[in-house]
């Protein structure tokens, strides 16, 4: 079937936190790629998206930084849409659903389902937490997995397995926000049949078969274990009202008005937006993660089913996830690259970093980010067949035509099979975009600048130019050609360095996708404008300095969740009194042989001189610490350790990190003596 226009929604992110490389991988990127290459094909497109704000993971986050919900939102919806806007992501609307048209639309299409009788109304035991006297949703319980024994579940979802849950699902159920056992405690809440439903969910599921084998298989699974009721409001007061009598303090939840956000959008968007939602003719694409799934695969169609007037999906691209130089990307443990620090150390390297990203994508499975990897995209791809082909493409035609495109006399043969094969290129990756292979088409782009870098290399115009100039024009007007090409085709994934090279061209903006087909799109004697590089090289500092952050924050996350040692037994005043401490001066330090931790050091204590061998040669060097004031146990009893009679210890004292230092005097407490006060 073919479509007259299409609604194109990327998941509304949670407004709490700011945006990383595994949002704009998994989602944000594919979605953005498919709407510019829609665009450039002249379809009637809209992009939808918007932040989330609603929902537990709202209102533990104002709970952590002492602020209110309103607060949080607010702050994290300018500081999201701003990063999307700065890497290109090309939204027709990033709206949010703390939105008056929001809370509207979302009220009235539960109004709708309610008038139609479509919920079950249930009074059910629901978890509580008495201790901070509220009901426990969705990610205020946690517990363990019923099916993968994950102890970290959350009350809606085991983001372990990807499986839906429900509160009283979850085995040893604990409340994140006590850490108590909770009670259970009788209320009433409205159900979304899908028991009843599934016979219609599954004949949906099953006229998809060509959807991504994740996503189809999902949604099997859960079919297989037979479908659940599900309660669409929730005891909290955080989101929108429930909008029936009887139904004080309860909100909405969180996945019923979440998607309704996407409607919501569009209508802030514009007042045609009806059709984008209700028009058979108009392809609905929803881009996601995969621990998104089953919402927008199963509940949102359910919810848009039993309402009746709209169009249901005709695809949910999902991505796995993005790992960070192995590990998984995770906000609490700041182990993620944040892309408003990206920009701070990669200034106007956008596109490098949507080119890592696309060429990583973790399309059918999880995959991983690395600083190396990133490099050498930039070094070995980037700037080496791309850059490297447009560059000397146009630095040879200011040099032997003052920038003038020169005439193609005469195709060889071999000219003749290259434009064939230039010809190919829009569809053959527009087949890869169609099919949401955004690596794929990617690589096929670099194809065609490695045909070009080839054209080149084979035919050696440089050389030419000496005995046959006229040659040299129908290798340089079909090599500007291809630079052409390239600028409308890299659009939709690299629209930064697609318009640089566009103006350094001087070419036709209204140019678009289907003309790249040609290979005329620089007319004879059409001037272009001075050439500048397209990518320059990444040194070896830049990616160490960032491998180093990583190792930096993975040291302080540890630090911070390393247990401290409980407090020893009570001691005695008069035991501790026992103790002489003085305050002494290292003399000489060595290393002892054969180990790794010590080191034997000579200490005037004011009393004498002694030998003392203490554990501290991961933290000091000998050579540093001569001269060193430490504090020393002067009457501990002598014990030999690897043959050294050690007589007393020196104190020290270890931070959170683990590390140590010397419990010496400072200036002020200089002239005081040792001892104990
Ligand atoms: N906020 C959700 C998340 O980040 C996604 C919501 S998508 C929508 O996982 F459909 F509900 F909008
Ligand atoms: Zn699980």
């Amino acid at each position: 079937m073919n479509f007259k226009r299409h609604t194109v929604t990327a998941a509304l992110p949670y407004a709490n936190g700011p945006v990383h490389i595994g949002h704009l991988a998994g989602c944000y990127l594919p979605a953005d790629i498919y709407v510019r290459y829609l665009r450039s094909k002249g379809e009637d497109v809209k992009f939808i998206c918007g932040s989330d704000e609603h929902g537990v993971p709202i209102t533990i986050k104002a709970k952590k930084e002492g602020v209110t919900p309103q607060q949080v939102v607010d702050k994290y919806n300018k500081i999201m849409g701003d990063a999307f806007k700065e890497f290109g992501v090309s939204f027709d609307i990033y709206s949010r659903t703390s939105s008056p048209t929001h809370h509207a639309t979302a009220s009235e299409f539960f109004k709708t389902l309610y008038d139609k009788g479509v919920f079950q109304e249930e009074v059910t035991e629901q978890y509580f937490d008495e201790k901070a006297n509220q009901f426990l949703a969705d990610r205020y319980i946690i517990g363990t997995c019923p099916k993968c024994a994950n102890e970290n579940a959350y009350g809606d979802q085991c983001e372990k397995c990807g499986t839906s849950l429900n509160p009283t699902d979850l085995i040893n159920p604990r409340s994140t926000l006590s850490g108590e056992k909770p009670v259970l405690k009788k209320t009433k809440n409205w159900f979304l049949p899908l028991d009843k439903m599934q016979p219609q969910i599954e004949a949906f599921i099953e006229s998809h078969k060509d959807w991504k084998t994740n996503v189809y298989g999902q949604c099997k699974s859960w079919l297989n274990a037979g479908l659940q009721p599900r309660a669409m409001t929730r005891d909290l007061d955080w989101g929108v009202k429930v909008p029936v009598d009887g139904a004080d303090g309860k909100v909405l939840y969180v996945w019923f008005d979440a998607p309704i956000g996407y409607i919501s959008a569009t209508k802030d968007l514009t007042p045609d937006w009806a059709k984008y939602w209700k028009d058979k003719e108009t392809k609905l694409v929803h881009f996601i993660g995969k621990d998104n799934i089953v919402f927008h695969c199963i509940i949102f169609p359910a919810m848009l089913m039993a309402e009746g007037s709209y169009i249901l999906p005709e695809n949910v691209p999902a991505n796995e996830f993005l790992n960070l130089e192995g590990d998984k990307i995770s906000t609490s443990r700041n182990w993620a690259v944040w892309l408003h620090e990206y920009l701070l150390e990669f200034k106007d390297k956008q596109d490098v970093l949507r080119y890592t990203l696309c060429a990583n994508a973790p399309e059918s499975k999880d995959n991983d980010f690395t600083w190396k990897d990133f490099q050498a995209k930039n070094n070995n791809e980037l700037v080496a067949i791309l850059g490297n082909f447009v560059n000397r493409t146009l630095v040879l035609t200011h040099k032997y035509y003052g920038g003038k495109v020169p005439e193609a006399a005469e195709y060889t043969k071999s000219d003749v099979l290259l434009l064939e094969e230039i010809s190919k290129y829009p569809s053959k990756i527009a087949a890869s975009i169609e099919q949401y292979r955004f690596r794929e088409a990617l690589s096929e782009l670099m194809n065609l600048a490695r045909l070009g870098n080839k054209y080149l290399a084979d035919n050696e115009p440089w050389t030419l130019i000496k005995t046959d100039e006229k040659r040299v024009q129908t290798i340089m007007n079909l090599s500007l050609q291809i630079s052409a090409n390239l600028a409308v085709l890299m659009e939709p994934f690299l629209p930064f360095t697609s318009k640089k090279l566009g103006e350094m061209l001087n070419l036709n903006p209204a140019f678009r996708w289907n003309d790249a087909t040609r290979t005329d799109l620089l007319l004879t004697g059409h001037q272009i404008n001075a050439a500048a590089l397209l990518f320059d090289k990444i040194e070896d500092a830049a990616i160490d300095a960032q491998i180093q952050k990583l190792a930096d924050s993975k040291k302080m996350n540890e630090a911070q969740n390393k247990t401290v040692e409980p407090a020893k037994a009570e001691t005695s005043f008069d035991d501790f009194s026992k103790m002489d401490i003085r305050v002494g001066t290292i003399l000489e330090a060595e290393r002892v042989p054969k180990t790794e931790k010590l080191l034997k050091l000579k200490i005037d204590t004011g009393i004498d001189q002694r030998t003392v061998v203490s554990g501290i040669a991961e933290y000091y060097k000998p050579e540093d610490i001569i001269g060193q004031q430490v504090s020393i146990l002067v009457n501990l009893a002598p014990r030999k350790i690897k043959g050294i009679e050690s007589q007393g210890m020196i104190l020290m004292a270890e931070n959170n990190a683990g590390e140590l230092s010397f419990v010496a005097p400072t200036k002020s407490n200089m002239n005081n003596g040792g001892g104990i006060r």
